[in-house]
């Protein structure tokens, strides 16, 4: 991994936070986005040092999308790793389409939009790697958040899609998480985590370090494309 360039959507906090700093510590140079939480992406910085580049970006803009992508062909020349993470979760309209159309926008159509420029940024080998959930299962799916299990349903279909139409240089997987603590989960009680970590089989919720090691193990990984890996505790299996 040494030396590659990858870029991490996302990496203000969670999920991408730890997957940026991971990704660092194998050597690679990471450039890697926020929107929101400056002083989140200050401290993704801090821990990787010298090695990473943060920027700006709203997934709702694509001006602002291109701007990104301009920046690390002007600085790097190439690109070796995607890492699509950056995700909300919010609202959660069953009916109302401009919650779906927010969602969807953040959620996929920012993916689709950045991987199209990644890959041609790729000169014609390299890794992407999605951030999806276990939620993209309607059978598991809690009942209350219709567009975001879409949405990654529809994340994972395109990963299959994608890993098809990219092989065989160009390596695409998706990485399934269930619940990780993360400021996803808004403003939670420590005895609300440690219900909704019970609800997993390994009783606690995950750390993101624990997405992050698999996220590099997926990415080191030469003999696998169109996978999503489910690092969700075990809740995929209880009946819901
Ligand atoms: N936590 C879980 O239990 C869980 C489970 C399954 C899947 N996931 C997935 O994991 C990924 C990371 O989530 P997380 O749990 O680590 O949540 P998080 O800590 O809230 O991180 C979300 C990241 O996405 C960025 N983001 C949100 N809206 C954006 C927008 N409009 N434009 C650009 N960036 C935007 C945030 O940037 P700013 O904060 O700087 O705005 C932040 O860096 C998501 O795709 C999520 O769906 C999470």
């Amino acid at each position: 991994m040494k030396g590659k360039v990858a870029l991490v959507t996302g990496a203000s906090s969670g999920i991408g936070q730890a997957v940026a700093v991971a990704l660092s510590k194998e050597g690679c140079k990471v450039v890697f986005t926020y929107n929101s939480n400056e002083k989140g992406a200050k401290e993704t910085l801090e821990e990787i040092g010298k090695n990473g580049a943060m920027f700006k970006v709203d997934m709702h803009n694509e001006t602002e999308i291109e701007k990104l992508f301009s920046f690390i062909k002007a600085k790097f020349r190439k690109l070796d790793v995607l890492v699509n993470n950056a995700g909300i979760n919010r609202p959660r309209g069953l009916f109302e389409t401009n919650d779906w159309k927010e969602i969807f926008q953040v959620d996929l159509f920012s993916v689709v939009f950045c991987t199209g420029k990644a890959v041609k940024l790729m000169e014609g080998v390299g890794k992407i790697l999605n951030i999806t959930s276990v939620y993209a299962d309607g059978k598991v799916c809690y009942k209350g958040i219709a567009p975001y299990g879409a949405a990654k349903a529809a994340l994972n279909h395109y990963t299959q899609t994608l890993a098809k139409n990219l092989a065989p240089k160009i390596l695409v997987n998706a990485i399934a998480p269930g619940y990780v603590r993360t400021p996803l989960w808004g403003e939670k009680t420590e005895k609300e985590f440690e219900e909704s970590g019970k609800e997993q089989l390994i009783e606690r919720m995950i750390d993101p370090a624990e997405i992050a090691q698999m996220a590099v193990a997926v990415i080191k990984n030469d003999a696998m494309t169109g996978e999503i890996v489910f690092v969700d505790g075990g809740i995929s299996l209880k009946t819901v």
